[in-house]
């Protein structure tokens, strides 16, 4: 990538200081970044103290096969007890864990000593069901405390989960339970989505009438809905059969730092999904210490919630291990944010009085698209900080956020990080770092991370390239399960030693990196590298543009042409000027280069189903090709939607 190209895009000046009682307050303050920059082992050594551990590892780091790394290996402990029996030894077992609320209004607050109960039956259950260490166990279910317990009961006795996002296909889940060989499966007949139940039980069905899923011995089946379940004697079992006549101890045993905590599938854009392994020491290390840094948790105060599901690894991060094992109060919620009506969340925020909100950019967006209106009818003033997480946010959504759910005056944290990574990488730190909209600016302390060309050599400040991590990290995976060619292959091969994201950033003149998209997702237009997500920023800042999402097309003239889809906002109307307005906006901010030759009004754009936009199937569309694979969208309808819209179409 030419780094003259991309150093002159980004026009953002705004600066944003901590506010200055919660920098007074914080939990970590700029003495971190000195003293991990001087010691970085020994930093991370005594993040580990955060945990309770069995055995005390004595080494912090094994780095003699690169890059199959080892954390603490000769320590032991157990991720359960860290999250949930530990906090009731040290008293607080009165404190609420988790106040769930489902989607049609039922709610139900756990304590850590409720947990403690739960996951210890949970724990009793399986290992009665023969579930012994080291056997993996499916996990298809929906946002309800059920699935937190199994997690937990899970890693109590040491059987790696592999949780799968309740929205997925029956294939989706058969492919998940073949490639780890799964032993059982933990699911619902359903869940509440969009105020109707919604049926999990007949995807596990049937995915278990494929081939290579004959391992899979017991189904046990949460009643969350109530609905009617086919039910095959002797394989399924309802949790609260088999779970609530369990004795309520259960003793944790430890396992070593290494030994795996779960598997986690990423589909990535093209080939089988990839199991990618976390283990235990320095997963939880990590995922408690920057729980604790970035969202400046204190835990007697805060009510902490993560609007991602469990299924992608935001939750098993941040919904789960990160902040149980900070004994964080936190809020599960089961729904969608417009059911049943477009402020639901907000009211959810005023229901609890959350103080830290973590949510992703593409909800923001979309809030914003619902109107300023909505969320103002809520009294959301107990909101102390905001993070977003996902995907590059536009810095007009990410001044939106601060202004209309902040009330002007919280931090925004933007935060980097992948399923891979485990944690999070790069975020500013609340209490210390001036934020800059639209940038996710530094690696957190005891991280190295930074922008490389295509010669792997460092780029200078206010260069661009793609971004790389320099130095293995507690929470790293460990390999993809299965296949550990395929782990060298995809993270290791592109750059001699470093771990390569995928990921095309930038550094600004002050250093602080900058995300720009997937690299596959780069245009190149007249020998510029243009990055798709600057294009979609300067559109967002129109007043008249809700959402954009940018690709190229392959031109006869320029190699790539640029072509967006917008979203409007709500009144603006789709006027012959327009397409002119926007264009000439979009070269005002970012340079005539950056101007789409094409602009196409949608109503909606092609998502997955974790809320990425699908630019491969806008380029199909904008090269007049046939789709390709579509299964991952949330609604296939709207790619002909987008298609019926274009001059030409049939
Ligand atoms: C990819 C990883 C990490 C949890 C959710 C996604 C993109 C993630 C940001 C951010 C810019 C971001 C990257 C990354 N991404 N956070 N703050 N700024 N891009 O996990 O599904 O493994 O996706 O999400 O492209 O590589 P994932």
């Amino acid at each position: 990538m030419s780094n003259e190209s991309l150093a002159n895009l980004m026009t953002e000046e705004r600066r944003f200081a901590p506010p200055a009682e919660l920098a007074a307050a914080a939990n970590v303050t700029a003495d971190a970044y000195a003293s991990a920059e001087e010691d970085r082992l020994g930093f991370w050594a005594e993040q580990a103290r955060r945990l309770s551990w069995e055995t005390e590892p004595t080494e912090t780091l094994d780095w003699s096969n690169p890059p199959f790394a080892k954390w603490f290996a000769d320590g032991t402990l157990n991720v359960a007890y860290n999250c949930v029996d530990r906090h009731v030894e040290a008293g607080n077992g009165d404190r609420v864990a988790i106040h769930f609320e489902g989607e049609p209004g039922d709610s139900r607050s756990l304590t850590y000593a409720d947990l403690q109960r739960e996951v210890s039956k949970a724990a009793n259950a399986l290992t009665e069901l023969g579930v012994e260490t080291g056997d993996r166990v499916a996990i298809y279910m929906p946002m309800i405390p059920e699935t937190v317990i199994a997690m937990l009961a899970c890693a109590r006795i040491g059987a790696p989960h592999s949780v799968v996002f309740g929205g997925f296909s029956a294939d989706a889940l058969a492919t998940r339970i073949q490639d780890a060989d799964a032993r059982v499966v933990i699911t619902s007949d359903g869940g509440y989505r969009r105020g109707k139940p919604s049926g999990l039980k007949p995807a596990v069905d049937e995915a278990l009438t494929r081939p290579g899923t004959e391992n899979v011995r017991n189904v046990v089946v949460v009643r969350r809905t109530g609905q009617d379940t086919a039910w095959t004697e002797g394989r399924d079992l309802w949790w609260h059969d088999v779970v609530d006549r369990q004795p309520a101890e259960h003793t944790p045993q430890a396992f070593g730092a290494e030994h795996p905590l779960f598997i986690l599938y990423t589909s990535g854009t093209t080939g089988k999904p990839k199991g990618i392994l976390h283990t235990t020491g320095g997963y939880l290390t990590q995922a408690s210490y920057t729980h604790h840094a970035v969202f400046d948790l204190k835990p007697e105060s805060d009510v902490y919630w993560c609007t991602a599901d469990v299924g992608w690894v935001t939750g098993h991060s941040y919904i789960v291990y990160g902040p149980l094992s900070n004994g964080a109060t936190s809020v599960l919620y089961e729904g969608t944010p417009d059911t049943p009506h477009q402020g639901r969340w907000w009211e959810v925020v005023q229901k609890y009085g959350v103080t830290l909100l973590y949510t992703a950019p593409t909800a923001i967006r979309t809030c914003m698209k619902w109107g300023d209106d909505i969320p103002a009818r809520f009294d959301l003033s107990s909101l102390r900080l905001l993070g977003s997480v996902g995907e590059p946010i536009n810095p007009e959504a990410w001044i939106w956020y601060r202004q209309n759910i902040g009330g002007g005056n919280v931090p925004v944290v933007d935060t980097w990080w992948q399923t891979e990574t485990g944690a999070i990488m790069i975020s500013p730190l609340p209490g210390v770092t001036a934020a800059k909209p639209g940038s996710a600016q530094v690696p957190l302390p005891g991280i190295s991370a930074t922008v490389v060309d295509d010669e792997a050599k460092e780029v200078p400040d206010g260069g661009g390239g793609y971004l790389v991590l320099t130095e293995p990290w507690p929470s790293m995976l460990r390999t993809i399960w299965g296949d550990d060619q395929r782990f060298l292959d995809t993270y290791w091969s592109r750059f001699e030693g470093k771990y390569f994201a995928g990921d095309g950033a930038k550094k600004d003149a002050d250093g602080d990196i900058w995300l720009l998209g997937r690299v596959d997702d780069v245009m190149l237009v007249s020998g510029h590298n243009i990055s798709t997500t600057e294009v979609e920023s300067a559109l967002v800042a129109h007043p008249k543009v809700a959402e954009a999402a940018v690709v190229g097309a392959s031109d006869p003239q320029t190699t790539q042409a640029i072509c967006a889809f917008v979203i409007l906002r709500g009144s603006a109307a789709e006027d012959e000027g327009l397409v002119e307005e926007l264009r000439a906006h979009v070269g005002k901010q970012l340079g005539p280069i950056a101007k789409p030759k094409r602009i196409l009004p949608v109503a909606e754009l092609p998502k997955t189903r974790s809320g990425k936009i699908m630019r491969r199937l806008l380029r199909d569309v904008a090269e007049n090709r046939e789709l390709g694979d579509v299964t991952t969208l949330t609604d296939s309808s709207v790619m002909q939607l987008i298609q019926k819209k274009l001059p030409g179409a049939s």
